[in-house]
């Protein structure tokens, strides 16, 4: 018989089916075993009568959890039964009898995090891996529409940019290189060739702190635009997440149910307004609703994101972050000299910031200026100024930490679950 997954066989609802999958509970007695079967598309109750199986029952007897099978029978409907149907079945093979399984409710977090590559099994997980691809899939299709072109970076760059103290260091064959802490730089040559691109790669901080909202090794997408302006960026990034957010919204229901999310409540988001605010706004709203003074020349803090977004049941951009805290790339407004053109999204409730973006400054001069108050050297930034020298436009762009989005739309407590295996300050393994 051909194979079909356990979503297929629920829909086909009675008649003879065969599954293949993972034992993912297991109890019974010495007349009948229940195995609850897993793919990855669904779970499946499978009930194995003794009567049928007297040769085969001392192998069945030792089926542990996570023992791989391929099962044939008779599926029909049963309300009991975890997912509403029930496999009565005739033909069983055990392909793998697994091992005493490691994993258990008892596990703390270390431990949990020492087993990752087997507790990615879990329910838990794999909704939000599932929600996870569908995001991703759903943004290409965003860009694909838009007609972007897709441009790759290389993740070994001669140069920081996000800031010297959290950027990784790699031996290059006895010369010094780093891990990407973005592709933006890149993408800005690729505007003068293509003009509208994006990505979707790999990116590193060496973040010093142990918060739920860091990880070390997170995914960015990003995108770079010739000739558009900070509004014009800014209205295309809230579209970019409210197309993605609505895809998955509509597609990872059960995902969703299963980690006590409403889907529902994702969906009506996507049909709002979504705010636009400047920062010395939020100062405002800070001090007036929260008590707060928060003196203009300071990033937001965690604590202020989340009091601030507590007042919105929406995503909100906040523009116009002084300059002196900000990247050497973001250029000042002209009619706020201490002002930078410059964005970051941050989610409702959680407060997370979950994407930021500029328009990029065109001036060689100044960013040569910002870069030695880092403590860089402008001359290892040539390519970068070049840019400015041969057909300069103006461009805009942000990057969207996928993580960050799916620590919001999923209700993650940690950042670390909305990747598969998080890398942060203290692991780096399996
Ligand atoms: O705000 P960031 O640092 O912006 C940039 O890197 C720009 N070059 C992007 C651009 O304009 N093309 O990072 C962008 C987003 C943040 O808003 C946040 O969502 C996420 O990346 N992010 C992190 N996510 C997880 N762990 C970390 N350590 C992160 N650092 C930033
Ligand atoms: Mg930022």
């Amino acid at each position: 018989m051909k194979f079909i997954s356990i979503s297929q066989a629920m829909k086909k609802g009675n008649g003879k089916v065969a599954i293949r999958g993972w034992v993912y509970r297991s109890r019974g007695s010495n007349k009948f075993k229940f195995l609850v079967v897993r793919d990855s598309t669904n779970i499946v109750q499978c009930i194995l009568k003794r009567e049928k199986f007297e040769e085969q029952w001392k192998d069945i007897d030792k089926i542990l959890v996570e023992s791989s099978v391929e099962i044939e029978g008779e599926i029909k409907e049963d309300k009991r039964a975890p997912t509403g149907y029930e496999i009565d079945v005739d033909k069983i093979n055990i392909v793998n009898l697994a091992e005493d399984f490691p994993i258990n409710k008892d596990l703390n977090e270390e431990l949990l995090g020492d087993r990752r590559h087997l507790w990615l099994r879990s329910r838990k997980m794999t909704a939000i891996l599932k929600i996870r691809s569908c995001y991703i899939q759903a943004r290409d299709e965003f860009f694909r529409k838009e007609k972007f072109y897709r441009f790759d970076a290389p993740i070994l760059q001669p140069t920081q940019s996000e800031g010297g103290s959290t950027v990784f260091e790699v031996n290059y064959y006895n010369d010094k290189t780093y891990l990407a802490q973005t592709w933006q730089l890149y993408g800005e040559a690729a505007i003068f060739v293509l003009e509208k691109v994006y990505n979707f790669g790999p990116t590193f901080r060496a973040e010093k702190s142990k918060t739920s909202r860091h990880l070390s090794e997170f995914w960015m997408a990003e995108t770079e635009v010739a000739w558009w302006k900070l509004e014009e960026i800014i209205e295309f990034a809230k579209r970019e997440l409210k197309y993605c957010v609505e895809k998955v919204a509509k597609e990872c229901v059960e995902e969703f149910k299963l980690l006590n999310v409403d889907s529902g409540k994702l969906l009506s988001l996507v049909k709002k307004e979504w705010p636009t605010i400047k920062y010395r706004d939020a100062l405002e709203i800070l001090k007036k609703k929260d008590g707060m003074e928060v003196p203009f020349g300071k990033d937001l803090r965690t604590i202020e994101e989340y009091k601030l977004m507590q007042h919105y049941e929406t995503p909100v951009v906040v523009t116009n972050y002084p300059k002196e805290v900000m990247a050497f790339y973001k250029p000042e407004d002209p009619n706020k000299k201490d002002e930078a053109l410059c964005f970051d999204m941050l989610a409702p409730g959680c407060g997370l910031e979950i994407a930021g973006g500029s328009e990029r400054s065109l001036d060689i001069k100044e960013m040569s200026k910002r870069l030695k108050e880092d403590g860089e050297n402008p001359k290892n930034y040539q390519f970068y100024f070049d840019l400015r020298k041969y057909g300069s436009v103006p461009h805009s762009g942000y990057g969207v930490g996928v993580e960050r989005v799916l620590q919001w739309i999923c209700n993650l407590e940690s950042i670390k679950d909305a990747i598969p295996f998080p890398r942060t300050m203290t692991r780096f393994k399996p």
